[in-house]
């Protein structure tokens, strides 16, 4: 059940008139996390909608009722554009530019374009005053991540980067069993597809462990130890990482994108407790040694419950919460430059392994696929 305007309490009706007001925003109604709040119409696009970004167009078009308007779908690939807009709404663009000139009023958009395109495109839209949610990895390097920042900083835009794994549900229910993890061992396989080839495995499937560990160990990495291997394309497509922190936590992180199998699974260790997470089946599982009356101590199974809400909506719909209150969003540039700069490291250990192996000669001019 919304609120109209004119039947909202008197508090809620000032503050709601007030800010539409200031900011330009035709008032609509919606619901948020079972709270009945008035919410302005937010137009928003989507950059990129490859086989990721057609996601955020999806989510975008659902998140109706919740205010958000899809006004454009921009991708360099202009038949894609058309298409994807066709589904969930929105006017078709091949580049920013021409979307930007054509939408003065647009609030805000996710960028979705392949890494090495996330700077130029999200600079853009940010200096025209648009908010951004960034796909992960943030950036390919620092000093990209570290504009991106400086940009945000300066113009006040909101900016959030696409860590959706904070968003699963499993992960979310998970944050409540956490005491002191000592032991992380996390694994994370696909089955090879021809897309993210830009990147290596690390940027493309580890790092959402990379964010999440990071996360729960809350301890600044002392040591790290790599190995990684091409072996289908001309990038890393394997990799096995061990970390340890200054709290003497440790985690093992295997990622590889040519398995047989799709894997996603976070275990950890911590006194007296092993938690197993499943992020593909969005379930959680702990077992837990507590002591009895008769002396001999019970091993205690638990299921913390978790929601079905799916991770991209619930993504999107935080993103747009950060923007209409121009609050810190859930995952920031910041948290995105952690997880890249500890990915990067890892890109730097696995080559100085392959370098000890005497790996890099046999590997220089392999055939791999683009
Ligand atoms: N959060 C996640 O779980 C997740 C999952 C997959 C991909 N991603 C990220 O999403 C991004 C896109 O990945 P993808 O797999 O969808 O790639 P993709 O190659 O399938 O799609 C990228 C699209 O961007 C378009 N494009 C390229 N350069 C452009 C530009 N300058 N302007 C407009 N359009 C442009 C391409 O035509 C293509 O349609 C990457 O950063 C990737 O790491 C995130």
């Amino acid at each position: 059940m919304g609120v109209v305007p004119n039947q909202a309490p008197r508090g809620m009706r000032h503050c709601v008139l007030t800010r539409c007001a200031k900011r330009g925003f035709p008032p609509a109604v919606g619901i948020c996390e079972n709270q009945m709040v008035t919410q302005e119409k937010l137009s928003v696009a989507v950059i990129g909608v490859g086989s990721f970004g057609q996601n955020h167009a999806r989510v975008y078009q659902e998140l109706a009722a919740e205010g958000a308007e899809l006004v454009a779908v921009v991708d360099a690939d202009l038949a894609r554009a058309q298409s994807i807009a066709q589904a969930h709404g929105g006017q078709a663009f091949a580049s920013v530019d021409e979307m930007l000139a054509a939408t003065p009023n647009l609030k805000a958009a996710s960028v979705a374009v392949p890494t090495v395109a996330h700077l130029a495109a999200a600079r853009q839209l940010m200096e025209r005053g648009v908010d951004v949610l960034i796909e992960k990895p943030l950036a390919v390097t620092l000093a990209e991540a570290d504009e991106l920042i400086a940009v945000a900083t300066k113009l006040g835009r909101v900016a959030q980067v696409g860590h959706l794994e904070r968003f699963n549900p499993a992960v979310r229910a998970t944050w409540q069993l956490l005491t002191r993890p000592m032991f992380f061992e996390v694994h994370r396989l696909s089955v090879f597809t021809p897309r993210s080839l830009d990147v290596d495995v690390v940027l493309d499937l580890m790092i959402h462990d990379l964010d999440i560990v990071l996360k729960m160990a809350n301890s600044p990495v002392r040591e790290l130890r790599a190995v990684g291997l091409p072996v289908l394309t001309g990038k890393v497509d394997i990799a096995n990482v061990r970390i340890e922190f200054e709290s003497g936590c440790i985690a093992n992180f295997t990622a590889s994108r040519i398995s047989t199998e799709r894997v996603r699974k976070l275990r950890f260790f911590q006194p007296a407790q092993y938690v197993s997470l499943d992020y593909s089946r969005r379930d959680v599982f702990s077992l837990s040694i507590k002591p009895t009356a008769g002396g001999t101590p019970e091993i205690v199974p638990f299921k913390p419950e978790v929601s079905a809400e799916e991770p991209l909506r619930a993504e999107l719909s935080s993103f747009l919460k950060a923007v209409r209150e121009r609050s810190t969003p859930e995952v920031t540039l910041a948290d995105g430059r952690a997880a890249l700069a500890l990915a990067l490291e890892i890109q730097q250990q696995m080559a100085e392994h392959q370098k000890r192996a005497h790996l890099d000669e046999l590997m220089k001019g392999a055939a791999g696929l683009r």
